[in-house]
Protein backbone atom coordinates (compact mmCIF):
# COMPACT_ATOMS: atom_id res chain seq x y z
CA UNK A 1 0.00 0.00 0.00
CA UNK A 2 0.85 3.37 -0.82
CA UNK A 3 1.41 5.59 1.65
CA UNK A 4 -1.60 8.58 2.16
CA UNK A 5 0.76 11.06 4.31
CA UNK A 6 3.86 11.51 3.57
CA UNK A 7 6.05 13.74 5.85
CA UNK A 8 8.87 13.90 3.21
CA UNK A 9 7.00 16.00 1.01
CA UNK A 10 8.29 19.18 3.31
CA UNK A 11 12.01 17.52 3.46
CA UNK A 12 12.69 17.22 -0.58
CA UNK A 13 13.47 20.76 -1.20
CA UNK A 14 16.25 22.74 0.43
CA UNK A 15 14.71 25.94 0.41
CA UNK A 16 11.34 24.47 1.76
CA UNK A 17 13.39 22.57 4.55
CA UNK A 18 14.27 26.44 5.48
CA UNK A 19 11.12 27.45 5.82
CA UNK A 20 9.72 24.85 7.64
CA UNK A 21 12.15 24.78 10.35
CA UNK A 22 10.82 24.80 13.33
CA UNK A 23 14.08 25.71 16.16
CA UNK A 24 16.45 28.53 14.45
CA UNK A 25 19.60 29.89 17.07
CA UNK A 26 20.34 34.16 16.62
CA UNK A 27 23.94 35.13 17.71
CA UNK A 28 21.95 37.17 20.43
CA UNK A 29 21.30 34.00 22.31
CA UNK A 30 25.08 33.24 23.01
CA UNK A 31 27.25 34.04 25.70
CA UNK A 32 30.81 33.05 25.78
CA UNK A 33 32.42 32.33 28.54
CA UNK A 34 36.09 33.31 29.47
CA UNK A 35 38.78 32.96 31.93
CA UNK A 36 40.56 35.81 33.13
CA UNK A 37 44.40 35.55 35.03
CA UNK A 38 46.97 38.10 36.64
CA UNK A 39 49.88 39.38 34.50
CA UNK A 40 49.80 40.92 31.57
CA UNK A 41 50.34 39.20 28.04
CA UNK A 42 48.90 36.36 28.75
CA UNK A 43 47.13 33.95 26.66
CA UNK A 44 47.63 30.25 27.68
CA UNK A 45 45.68 27.31 26.28
CA UNK A 46 44.12 25.32 28.69
CA UNK A 47 44.96 21.74 28.36
CA UNK A 48 41.54 20.20 28.59
CA UNK A 49 39.82 22.67 26.59
CA UNK A 50 41.33 22.93 23.16
CA UNK A 51 40.76 26.41 21.59
CA UNK A 52 39.56 27.89 24.83
CA UNK A 53 42.32 30.46 26.83
CA UNK A 54 43.51 31.93 30.04
CA UNK A 55 44.03 35.92 29.38
CA UNK A 56 45.31 38.13 31.03
CA UNK A 57 43.09 41.76 31.00
CA UNK A 58 45.05 43.11 28.14
CA UNK A 59 45.10 40.36 25.66
CA UNK A 60 41.62 39.42 27.38
CA UNK A 61 40.36 42.84 25.86
CA UNK A 62 41.95 42.02 22.34
CA UNK A 63 39.73 39.20 22.55
CA UNK A 64 36.78 40.89 23.80
CA UNK A 65 37.06 42.63 20.46
CA UNK A 66 36.78 39.76 18.31
CA UNK A 67 34.12 38.49 20.03
CA UNK A 68 32.18 41.80 19.52
CA UNK A 69 32.88 41.85 15.81
CA UNK A 70 31.38 38.37 15.22
CA UNK A 71 28.19 39.52 16.68
CA UNK A 72 27.73 38.30 20.64
CA UNK A 73 26.24 39.74 22.53
CA UNK A 74 28.07 38.78 25.64
CA UNK A 75 30.56 37.31 27.64
CA UNK A 76 30.53 35.65 31.53
CA UNK A 77 33.87 36.32 33.29
CA UNK A 78 35.82 33.76 35.56
CA UNK A 79 38.41 35.14 37.51
CA UNK A 80 41.65 33.19 38.57
CA UNK A 81 43.26 34.65 41.43
CA UNK A 82 47.26 34.35 42.35
CA UNK A 83 47.01 30.94 44.25
CA UNK A 84 48.95 32.64 46.72
CA UNK A 85 45.68 35.35 47.24
CA UNK A 86 43.49 32.59 48.14
CA UNK A 87 42.63 31.81 51.78
CA UNK A 88 39.90 29.57 53.72
CA UNK A 89 37.02 32.53 53.26
CA UNK A 90 37.69 33.72 49.48
CA UNK A 91 38.52 36.98 50.32
CA UNK A 92 39.88 37.62 47.11
CA UNK A 93 36.58 37.12 45.62
CA UNK A 94 35.86 40.52 45.67
CA UNK A 95 38.92 42.28 45.74
CA UNK A 96 38.43 45.37 43.65
CA UNK A 97 41.57 44.96 41.76
CA UNK A 98 41.69 41.25 41.55
CA UNK A 99 41.61 39.84 37.69
CA UNK A 100 37.78 39.71 37.61
CA UNK A 101 37.08 43.39 38.33
CA UNK A 102 39.95 44.59 36.76
CA UNK A 103 38.76 43.06 33.11
CA UNK A 104 35.13 45.00 33.99
CA UNK A 105 36.69 47.93 33.93
CA UNK A 106 38.69 47.45 30.74
CA UNK A 107 35.92 45.65 29.00
CA UNK A 108 33.45 48.80 29.99
CA UNK A 109 36.05 51.16 28.67
CA UNK A 110 37.06 48.75 25.24
CA UNK A 111 34.13 46.98 24.61
CA UNK A 112 30.97 49.11 25.20
CA UNK A 113 29.13 47.25 23.11
CA UNK A 114 29.07 43.76 24.92
CA UNK A 115 26.97 42.47 28.12
CA UNK A 116 29.32 41.77 31.05
CA UNK A 117 28.04 38.98 33.43
CA UNK A 118 29.67 38.17 36.64
CA UNK A 119 29.96 34.34 37.52
CA UNK A 120 29.46 34.71 41.14
CA UNK A 121 31.19 31.98 43.35
CA UNK A 122 33.82 31.26 45.75
CA UNK A 123 35.30 28.11 44.57
CA UNK A 124 37.79 30.10 42.37
CA UNK A 125 39.02 32.53 45.50
CA UNK A 126 39.20 29.58 48.30
CA UNK A 127 42.16 27.44 49.38
CA UNK A 128 40.02 24.57 49.56
CA UNK A 129 38.32 25.04 46.36
CA UNK A 130 35.12 25.08 47.64
CA UNK A 131 31.90 26.94 46.97
CA UNK A 132 31.43 28.46 50.18
CA UNK A 133 32.59 28.14 53.63
CA UNK A 134 33.86 24.91 55.26
CA UNK A 135 33.26 25.06 59.32
CA UNK A 136 34.06 22.10 61.67
CA UNK A 137 31.47 20.22 63.21
CA UNK A 138 32.01 18.89 66.67
CA UNK A 139 32.96 15.19 65.28
CA UNK A 140 35.89 17.60 63.67
CA UNK A 141 34.81 16.94 59.91
CA UNK A 142 34.06 19.67 57.49
CA UNK A 143 30.93 20.61 55.98
CA UNK A 144 30.02 23.68 53.71
CA UNK A 145 28.21 26.30 55.61
CA UNK A 146 25.57 28.00 53.98
CA UNK A 147 24.70 31.17 55.74
CA UNK A 148 28.43 32.41 56.64
CA UNK A 149 29.05 32.15 53.16
CA UNK A 150 26.08 34.41 51.70
CA UNK A 151 27.19 37.73 53.21
CA UNK A 152 30.71 36.88 51.08
CA UNK A 153 28.90 35.61 48.15
CA UNK A 154 26.74 39.17 48.59
CA UNK A 155 30.28 41.00 48.69
CA UNK A 156 31.76 39.38 45.58
CA UNK A 157 28.23 40.27 43.28
CA UNK A 158 28.86 44.06 44.88
CA UNK A 159 32.49 44.13 44.01
CA UNK A 160 31.59 42.66 40.46
CA UNK A 161 28.61 45.23 39.56
CA UNK A 162 30.83 48.33 41.04
CA UNK A 163 33.62 46.71 38.83
CA UNK A 164 31.25 47.32 35.63
CA UNK A 165 29.16 43.57 35.45
CA UNK A 166 26.01 44.57 33.92
CA UNK A 167 24.64 40.90 35.48
CA UNK A 168 25.93 39.04 38.19
CA UNK A 169 25.24 35.06 37.98
CA UNK A 170 25.62 33.61 41.49
CA UNK A 171 26.90 29.29 41.10
CA UNK A 172 27.34 28.52 44.66
CA UNK A 173 24.12 26.72 45.21
CA UNK A 174 24.15 28.16 48.75
CA UNK A 175 20.52 28.55 50.08
CA UNK A 176 19.31 32.05 50.18
CA UNK A 177 22.38 33.55 47.38
CA UNK A 178 19.56 35.39 45.31
CA UNK A 179 18.17 37.28 48.44
CA UNK A 180 21.22 37.93 49.59
CA UNK A 181 22.98 39.57 46.69
CA UNK A 182 19.48 41.41 45.70
CA UNK A 183 19.65 43.23 49.03
CA UNK A 184 23.14 43.75 49.05
CA UNK A 185 22.59 45.11 45.23
CA UNK A 186 19.58 47.40 46.11
CA UNK A 187 21.46 48.89 49.63
CA UNK A 188 23.65 50.33 47.32
CA UNK A 189 21.16 51.79 44.72
CA UNK A 190 22.25 49.08 41.87
CA UNK A 191 18.57 47.72 42.02
CA UNK A 192 18.60 47.62 37.79
CA UNK A 193 21.19 44.94 38.11
CA UNK A 194 20.19 41.47 36.92
CA UNK A 195 20.32 38.51 38.54
CA UNK A 196 21.12 35.21 36.44
CA UNK A 197 21.23 32.40 38.87
CA UNK A 198 22.91 29.28 38.37
CA UNK A 199 18.78 27.29 39.40
CA UNK A 200 19.31 23.94 39.01
CA UNK A 201 22.89 23.43 39.03
CA UNK A 202 23.77 19.88 39.49
CA UNK A 203 26.89 17.79 41.34
CA UNK A 204 28.23 16.74 37.79
CA UNK A 205 31.36 14.94 36.26
CA UNK A 206 31.40 16.85 33.13
CA UNK A 207 32.76 20.49 35.10
CA UNK A 208 36.27 18.09 35.38
CA UNK A 209 37.88 20.41 32.52
CA UNK A 210 36.84 23.91 34.31
CA UNK A 211 38.15 22.87 37.24
CA UNK A 212 41.30 22.69 35.39
CA UNK A 213 40.80 25.48 34.11
CA UNK A 214 40.07 27.46 36.77
CA UNK A 215 41.96 25.32 39.20
CA UNK A 216 39.22 25.50 41.73
CA UNK A 217 38.56 21.39 41.98
CA UNK A 218 37.79 20.69 45.82
CA UNK A 219 40.79 20.06 47.57
CA UNK A 220 38.90 17.91 50.09
CA UNK A 221 35.06 15.80 49.67
CA UNK A 222 33.01 17.05 46.71
CA UNK A 223 30.32 19.33 45.93
CA UNK A 224 27.55 17.21 46.54
CA UNK A 225 26.25 18.94 49.79
CA UNK A 226 25.66 21.69 47.54
CA UNK A 227 24.98 20.70 44.05
CA UNK A 228 22.17 18.66 43.34
CA UNK A 229 21.87 14.93 42.94
CA UNK A 230 21.80 14.03 38.80
CA UNK A 231 19.01 11.50 39.85
CA UNK A 232 16.12 14.30 40.50
CA UNK A 233 14.22 16.50 38.35
CA UNK A 234 11.07 17.49 40.36
CA UNK A 235 14.13 19.23 42.87
CA UNK A 236 15.38 21.36 40.11
CA UNK A 237 11.53 23.04 39.65
CA UNK A 238 11.64 23.72 43.13
CA UNK A 239 15.09 25.43 43.09
CA UNK A 240 14.24 27.62 40.24
CA UNK A 241 10.70 28.67 42.38
CA UNK A 242 12.92 29.41 45.27
CA UNK A 243 15.64 31.31 42.79
CA UNK A 244 12.69 33.10 41.34
CA UNK A 245 11.30 34.10 44.58
CA UNK A 246 14.14 35.52 46.38
CA UNK A 247 14.21 37.86 42.90
CA UNK A 248 16.17 35.64 40.04
CA UNK A 249 15.95 38.16 36.52
CA UNK A 250 17.05 34.99 34.42
CA UNK A 251 17.36 31.10 36.00
CA UNK A 252 19.69 28.44 34.59
CA UNK A 253 19.85 24.45 34.48
CA UNK A 254 23.39 23.17 34.30
CA UNK A 255 24.94 21.38 32.53
CA UNK A 256 23.13 21.48 29.32
CA UNK A 257 22.86 18.06 27.21
CA UNK A 258 22.38 15.81 30.29
CA UNK A 259 19.45 17.45 31.72
CA UNK A 260 18.11 18.33 28.37
CA UNK A 261 13.96 16.99 30.13
CA UNK A 262 14.94 19.33 32.88
CA UNK A 263 15.59 22.72 30.50
CA UNK A 264 11.99 21.68 28.97
CA UNK A 265 10.20 21.22 32.52
CA UNK A 266 11.89 24.70 33.61
CA UNK A 267 10.82 26.52 30.03
CA UNK A 268 7.09 25.13 30.46
CA UNK A 269 7.02 26.27 34.03
CA UNK A 270 8.01 29.81 34.40
CA UNK A 271 7.51 33.14 32.61
CA UNK A 272 11.31 34.53 32.57
CA UNK A 273 14.12 33.91 30.15
CA UNK A 274 15.52 30.23 30.82
CA UNK A 275 19.94 29.73 30.29
CA UNK A 276 21.29 26.54 30.14
CA UNK A 277 25.15 25.76 30.04
CA UNK A 278 26.66 24.12 28.10
CA UNK A 279 29.76 22.59 30.47
CA UNK A 280 33.62 22.43 29.75
CA UNK A 281 32.64 18.49 29.73
CA UNK A 282 30.47 18.53 26.83
CA UNK A 283 32.44 21.00 24.56
CA UNK A 284 35.95 18.91 25.67
CA UNK A 285 34.16 15.44 24.87
CA UNK A 286 33.31 17.13 21.67
CA UNK A 287 36.72 18.38 21.22
CA UNK A 288 38.16 14.82 21.51
CA UNK A 289 35.95 13.02 19.36
CA UNK A 290 36.17 16.31 16.31
CA UNK A 291 40.42 15.35 16.77
CA UNK A 292 40.50 11.81 16.01
CA UNK A 293 38.01 12.71 13.12
CA UNK A 294 35.14 10.53 14.78
CA UNK A 295 32.69 13.31 14.50
CA UNK A 296 32.36 16.48 12.20
CA UNK A 297 32.48 19.75 13.86
CA UNK A 298 30.25 22.67 11.95
CA UNK A 299 27.82 19.57 12.11
CA UNK A 300 28.00 18.16 15.42
CA UNK A 301 28.26 21.89 17.29
CA UNK A 302 24.87 23.13 15.01
CA UNK A 303 23.01 19.84 16.58
CA UNK A 304 24.50 20.15 19.79
CA UNK A 305 23.39 23.90 20.22
CA UNK A 306 20.05 23.45 18.09
CA UNK A 307 19.42 20.58 20.45
CA UNK A 308 19.82 22.71 23.77
CA UNK A 309 17.53 25.92 22.24
CA UNK A 310 14.66 22.88 21.27
CA UNK A 311 14.38 22.01 24.72
CA UNK A 312 13.40 25.43 25.59
CA UNK A 313 16.91 27.30 26.66
CA UNK A 314 16.63 30.75 25.31
CA UNK A 315 20.26 31.80 26.27
CA UNK A 316 23.11 29.41 25.79
CA UNK A 317 26.66 29.43 27.75
CA UNK A 318 28.94 27.78 25.47
CA UNK A 319 32.16 27.41 24.78
CA UNK A 320 31.61 26.69 21.10
CA UNK A 321 29.96 30.11 20.68
CA UNK A 322 32.43 32.12 18.61
CA UNK A 323 32.15 29.31 16.09
CA UNK A 324 28.63 28.75 16.69
CA UNK A 325 27.89 32.87 15.24
CA UNK A 326 30.23 32.44 12.74
CA UNK A 327 28.38 29.64 11.24
CA UNK A 328 25.20 31.76 12.19
CA UNK A 329 26.60 34.65 10.13
CA UNK A 330 27.70 32.12 6.94
CA UNK A 331 23.61 31.52 7.43
CA UNK A 332 24.96 27.80 8.17
CA UNK A 333 22.96 27.12 11.28
C1 LIG B 1 31.96 27.36 39.89
C2 LIG B 1 31.56 27.00 38.52
C3 LIG B 1 31.76 25.77 37.89
C4 LIG B 1 31.33 25.94 36.58
C5 LIG B 1 30.85 27.25 36.47
N1 LIG B 1 30.98 27.88 37.69
C6 LIG B 1 32.39 24.53 38.34
C7 LIG B 1 31.95 23.82 39.53
O1 LIG B 1 30.89 24.04 40.09
O2 LIG B 1 32.74 22.96 39.92
C8 LIG B 1 31.39 24.90 35.53
C9 LIG B 1 31.52 25.40 34.14
C10 LIG B 1 31.99 24.40 33.17
O3 LIG B 1 32.23 23.21 33.50
O4 LIG B 1 32.13 24.79 32.02
N2 LIG B 1 30.95 27.41 40.81
ZN1 LIG C 1 31.92 27.41 42.86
Amino acid sequence: MAPYLRPRRLRENPVLRRMVRETRLSSDQLIYPMFVVEGQGVQQEIGSMPGQYRYSVDKLTEELRRVRDVGLPAVIFFGIPESSAKDAVGTASYDPNGPVCRAFRAARKDVPELVLIADVCLCEYTDHGHCGVPVQDPSGAYRIDNDSSLQILAKAAVAYAEAGAHIVAPSDMMDGRVAAIREALDERKMETIPILSYAAKYASAYYGPFREAAESAPRFGDRKSYQMDPANGREALQEVALDLEEGADIVMVKPALPYLDIIRQVRDMVDVPVAAYNVSGEYSALCAAFERGWLNRPATVRETLLSIHRAGANLILTYFAKEAAEMIRRGEM
